[in-house]
């Protein structure tokens, strides 16, 4: 494993370890690097209120947004396995917002890396911020 995927690995099982997700107990861990190579995790946090909760990728995406992060490098995405956990449709899209079609997405269980998709083959045909003439990663953002 590069040290790179050293780092987004060790970050989303550390995050899924805080995951909260009592209803589907289905832990999740994510980690991304930005563009300045600063790395940022997300768990999912489950609600009573089944709708409200949130995918660890969502929580990562805030995390790097939060300090001051608009690009992603590189993603991981971490559950329990043995089945693989690629992102959701939603998250999909979220990463569209702040990634171009060729990141990597690496899909992982606590074992190790389990597969890689690039962003593009997630959401082929997407519909972003260049779509509405806007510079994704942009410092319009208020
Ligand atoms: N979940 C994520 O956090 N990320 C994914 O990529 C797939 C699913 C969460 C949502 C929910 O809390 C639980 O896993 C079961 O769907």
């Amino acid at each position: 494993m590069s040290p790179d995927l050293s780092r987004l690995f060790a970050a989303a099982r550390a995050a899924q370890g805080r995951a909260y997700a009592p209803y589907s107990r289905f832990p999740v861990g994510a980690a991304l690097l930005d563009e300045s190579g600063a790395l940022h995790a997300g768990c999912n946090v489950e609600n009573a209120a089944y709708p409200v909760g949130t995918c660890a990728e969502a929580g990562a995406i805030a995390a790097m947004v939060a300090s001051g992060g608009r690009r992603i490098a590189a993603l991981l995405v971490l559950g329990p396995g043995p089945v693989l956990v690629t992102p959701c449709g939603a998250c999909r899209q979220r990463l569209r917002e702040f990634a171009g079609p060729a990141v990597r997405v690496h899909v992982a269980d606590p074992a190790g890396l389990r597969a890689a998709f690039t962003v593009g083959a997630l959401l082929p045909d997407s519909f972003g911020p260049d779509n509405l003439g806007a510079a994704p990663g942009g410092t319009d953002g208020g």
